[in-house]
């Protein structure tokens, strides 16, 4: 295929090079936004008068038949082509004639792709934030279901304190509503239309790029034209914001896939998200919270390679650039598919109230209600942690959890205890009096679940 810029050449571009250079495979996606991009830059030439009234109506009805030719399969993407930009054009040229010619007045390449990828990063981004929503929805629901059942809590995953499995799943929807917060912000930096920078250095046209920037939904126009075609940094806000997300889905799918070993079985997946084995009989693996916990490898490194292509290159358009592509398309493809599964594994997935009851009465999880107790009667809580420390350790010694000792045991501690300290240290008992705010008693779980509930209104 002749290039377009063929022109101040002798011979036609190396196949291999050719191939090498083309980014069609990758940039063909965004056929939506570069023919949207064009009608924005096609009315706006015509309102300015740079082009006629009647040719810019021609190109943008011609521009409205190829998306709809796309669309239907009429037309098929040519994989020869350089890339999505070229290819349209080209098409357009072969439809209207020397007409199409014209729609590259007063633009580049440079700024065309800084808004297709603007552009073509605001609806997915906007896709992503509905699936995330979702997925607090569903997290929301089961700690909604789940609000008093008890567990252990962990800290260096040896059993702490007890809390509420609904509590434990709030920590999740909080993390999420950041998520969401992150991209919501990287969002509204990248909202500026950068087309209209053309090449590098603007253009001797009359153009009005607040025009292109209303007709295309940008908030306003980005105010250099160096940096519009050099900048990338909304990639890489999107893929930072991107990458914490998937740290938080792997924390998560990693603890999924403990609860749901024989070890703990606090949980069971449902069937049609989990799978079994080519050999072993009895299994049912955790893939897809596996396969999340995996991704997330990918996701990082999409975000470093970008971040890694972009820090040596001089202002302002490289050819380097191009990468910027594949690496984000891999993230946003990642992000979806995780979510898309994820969310229904959660909502399907049922809790097993009695092990984690069972595995909450184990490991001496009340022994800082058993100081408190103490403290209630008038000790300083450092004195209070020692005799509760030695109590532990003759726990310990009898084999028995703290509730079995008998009270004449525990007096040999410290005469303050009385009959009264078991309904104090008891599993129900430590939860309820949880009271502080943002604590695991009742109350502030039902207000965690209320501002949820709130935000996704
Ligand atoms: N395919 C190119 C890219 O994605 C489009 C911009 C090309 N500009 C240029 N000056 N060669 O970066």
């Amino acid at each position: 295929m002749e290039k377009m810029w063929a022109g101040r050449f002798q011979k036609e571009l190396d196949r291999e090079a050719d191939d090498f250079n083309s980014s069609i495979h990758v940039d063909q996606r965004m056929f939506r936004q570069d023919i949207r991009g064009s009608v924005a830059h096609a009315a706006m030439l015509a309102k300015q008068g740079i082009l006629t009234e009647q040719e810019g109506q021609e190109i943008i009805e011609a521009l409205g038949g190829i998306l709809q030719d796309i669309e239907d399969g009429a037309l098929a993407i040519d994989p020869e082509a350089e890339d999505i930009h070229m290819f349209i054009e080209s098409v357009l040229t072969k439809r209207i004639g020397d007409l199409g010619k014209k729609l590259h007045t007063a633009r580049s390449r440079n700024d065309q792709v800084a808004v297709d990828i603007r552009l073509y990063l605001r609806d997915e981004t906007a896709e992503i934030l509905g699936l995330i929503k979702e997925l607090i929805g569903a997290v929301a629901a089961q700690a909604k279901t789940n609000a008093n059942i008890i567990m252990p809590g962990y800290t260096h995953l040896q059993r702490a304190q007890p809390i509420t499995f609904g509590h434990h799943l709030l920590a999740y929807c909080m993390m999420l509503i950041r998520d969401c917060g992150r991209l919501e912000d990287a969002m509204k930096r990248m909202n500026q239309n950068p087309l209209g920078a053309c090449a590098l250095a603007g253009t001797t046209y009359n153009t009005d790029r607040a025009e292109t920037a209303k007709l295309l939904g940008f908030d306003g126009y980005t105010l250099n034209s160096i940096d519009s075609v050099s900048d990338r940094d909304f990639c890489l806000e999107l893929l930072s914001a991107f990458s914490v997300l998937m740290m938080h889905l792997s924390r998560f799918s990693e603890e999924i896939i403990l609860w749901s070993s024989w070890e703990f079985k606090f949980v069971e997946l449902d069937d049609s998200y989990t799978t079994g084995s080519s050999i072993m009989p009895q299994k049912k693996n955790p893939d897809m919270a596996e396969l999340v916990r995996g991704k997330t490898g990918r996701v990082y490194g999409d975000l470093m390679a970008l971040l890694t292509t972009l820090k040596g290159l001089p202002l302002a358009y490289n050819k380097d650039m191009q990468e910027d592509k594949e690496a984000i398309f891999d993230s946003i493809d990642t992000v979806k598919k995780c979510l898309r599964v994820f969310t229904p594994m959660i909502a399907t997935m049922k809790a097993i109230p009695e092990n984690m009851y069972a595995a909450a009465g184990k490991g001496f999880i009340n022994a800082t209600d058993l100081a408190d107790y103490l403290v209630k009667k008038g000790l300083p809580f450092r004195t209070a942690y020692k005799i509760v420390g030695q109590t532990v350790a003759r726990a310990i010694e009898e084999h028995k959890v703290l509730d079995a000792l008998s009270l004449e045991t525990l007096k040999e501690f410290s005469p303050l205890f009385e009959a009264d300290v078991y309904e104090e240290i008891s599993l129900q008992t430590c939860v309820s009096k949880r009271i502080s705010a943002g604590g695991t008693g009742a109350d502030s779980v039902a207000a965690q679940i209320e501002f949820v509930e709130d935000y996704l209104k």
